[in-house]
C-alpha cells in the first residue's frame, strides 16, 4: 500500500471530535451568517480547526495570531481555504500591532481574543456594530478586566469556565510545558530542583508534572491559600530566594509581569534553565537581563530556542524561547494536547454563537462561560468517550 501524503493539521482536524460534531451542526444552523469574526489566537493547527468551525457556521473570518507563536504552514493553509489573515510571525509588538488593527479594519461584528489584544485596540478606535465576543485567557481577562466599563459589551471569558481550568490549564499546560522543557533542552527532569512561580491551575499542573517525572519540586506562591494549598499538595514552599537560588530549572507560571528580573541574577545557580508558560514574555524580563552589566556574554543556540548567557563571576544562565511561552516556541511547537484545545475551541465557538444571538447584554461583559454551555461540552465529550 503506498501512503498519501497528509499534514498536521489533516491529524488535528480529525483529532478534534468536538469541533467536528460542531461543524456539522453549525452547516446546517448558520449562526454567524452575515457576521465576520475578527480573531487574535495563536496561529497554528489546533485554532485552524475551530476557525474552520466558525466558516462552516457562516462567518467571515479575519484572522489574527498572538506574539511570537504564528505558525506560517498554519496561515498558509488557511489563506487557501479563503480566510483572510493578517500575521506575521513576529516577536515585534509593533508589528504584531498592525496586523491586529488590520483585523479590527474590517469591523468584525464578533471578536475572538487571546490575552485581550483585540478588545484593548478595539478601544482606542471603537466602531458601531460590534456585538461582543469571547477572551480566551486569564491574562486577557486581568488586562480586559479595568476596562469593563468602557466595553459595555458581552465578553465571555473561556478561561473561566472550570473545563477550561482543568481540562486546559492544569492537565494540558503541565503536560506541554514538560513535554517542551524535554523539546527544547533534551535535557532529564530526574532529579532536578525544579521551582515553580504561580500555583494558579497552570503552575499546579506544571509542578505535578515535574514532580511525576522524578524532579524535586518547589513552589513559590504570593497568595497565601494557594501557596498553602501547594504545601498540601506535598510540594515544598521555601522562601523566594531559597526558591530561585536551588533550582536547576525555573518555570513561571503567574500571569504577572517582571517576576524575574536583573535583580535575581546574584541567586541563580549556575547552569540553571528560565523558562515562561505564562501568556506573555514579560513573566521574565528577558531585555533587562540581558542588557544587565553582570551578563558578559550571550550565545544564541538552537536558533533562538535557548540564548545561553555567562554571568561575570562565570555561571550561566539558560533562557527558554527568549522567555515566550516554552510551549508554543522553538522546533516543532506543538501546544497544549489537542483533546484540551478541542474543549476549549468548542466552548468558543458555543460562547460565540451565544453572543451572535443578541441575547446576552452589557451584564455579561467579562463573565464566565454560562453553565450550560459547560454542561453540554461535558457532556458531549463524555458520549464520545462512551462514558
Ligand atoms: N502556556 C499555555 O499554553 C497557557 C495556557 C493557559 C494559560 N496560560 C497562561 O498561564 C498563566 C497562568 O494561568 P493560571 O490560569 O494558572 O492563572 P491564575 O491567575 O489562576 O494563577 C496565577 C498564580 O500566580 C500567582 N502569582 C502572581 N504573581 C506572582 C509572583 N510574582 N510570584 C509568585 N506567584 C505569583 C498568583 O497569586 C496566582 O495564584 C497566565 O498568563 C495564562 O494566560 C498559558
Amino acid at each position: 500500500m503506498q501512503c498519501n501524503h497528509g499534514t498536521r493539521i489533516d491529524w488535528v482536524a480529525e483529532s478534534c471530535a468536538l469541533l467536528a460534531g460542531l461543524t456539522d451542526e453549525f452547516r446546517k444552523t448558520l449562526p454567524f451568517e452575515g457576521f465576520t469574526i475578527g480573531t487574535g489566537i495563536h496561529l497554528e493547527p489546533k485554532t485552524v480547526a475551530l476557525l474552520m468551525t466558525l466558516r462552516a457556521g457562516g462567518a467571515n473570518v479575519v484572522a489574527s495570531g498572538n506574539l511570537g507563536s504564528t505558525q506560517p504552514e498554519s496561515v498558509a493553509f488557511l489563506r487557501s481555504q479563503g480566510i483572510t489573515v493578517h500575521a506575521a510571525q513576529t516577536t515585534d509588538a509593533v508589528r504584531h500591532a498592525k496586523s491586529l488593527r488590520k483585523v479590527l479594519a474590517e469591523r468584525p461584528q464578533l471578536l475572538l481574543d487571546n490575552g485581550g489584544d483585540l478588545f484593548a485596540l478595539y478601544l482606542e478606535d471603537p466602531y458601531p456594530g460590534l456585538l461582543g465576543g469571547t477572551e480566551e485567557t486569564t491574562s486577557g481577562r486581568m488586562r480586559l478586566w479595568p476596562l469593563r466599563e468602557r466595553l459595555n459589551m458581552p465578553i465571555l471569558v473561556v478561561n473561566d469556565s472550570p473545563i477550561k481550568q482543568f481540562g486546559e490549564n492544569r492537565h494540558a499546560v503541565g503536560q506541554s510545558m514538560l513535554e517542551s522543557f524535554m523539546r527544547l533542552t533534551n535535557r532529564s527532569t530526574n532529579g532536578k530542583h525544579v521551582t515553580i512561580f504561580g500555583y494558579g491551575p497552570c503552575g499546579e499542573g506544571v509542578a505535578t508534572c515535574f514532580r511525576n517525572a522524578h524532579s524535586l519540586v518547589s513552589v513559590l506562591e504570593i497568595d497565601p491559600v494557594r501557596r498553602l494549598e501547594a504545601h498540601l499538595d506535598g510540594f515544598m514552599t521555601p522562601s523566594r530566594d531559597q526558591a530561585i537560588a536551588s533550582a536547576d530549572v525555573i518555570v513561571t507560571e503567574t500571569g504577572a509581569v517582571g517576576v524575574l528580573t536583573a535583580d535575581d541574577l546574584g541567586l541563580i545557580k549556575d547552569g540553571a534553565i528560565l523558562l515562561n508558560g505564562g501568556h506573555f514574555p514579560t513573566e521574565i524580563d528577558v531585555q533587562g537581563i540581558m542588557s544587565s552589566p553582570d551578563v558578559v556574554r550571550c550565545r544564541d543556540l538552537e536558533d533562538g530556542a535557548l540564548t545561553s548567557l555567562t554571568l561575570r563571576d562565570g555561571r550561566t544562565v539558560t533562557i527558554a524561547a527568549m522567555g515566550h511561552m516554552a510551549n508554543l516556541a522553538g522546533p516543532r511547537p506543538l501546544g497544549n494536547s489537542i483533546e484540551a484545545m478541542d474543549f476549549g475551541f468548542a466552548l468558543q465557538a458555543k460562547c460565540l454563537e451565544r453572543v451572535a444571538t443578541g441575547t446576552l447584554n452589557a451584564d455579561h461583559c467579562i463573565v464566565p462561560v454560562p453553565r450550560d454551555i459547560d454542561e453540554w461540552v461535558a457532556n458531549s465529550y463524555l458520549r464520545l468517550r462512551n462514558q
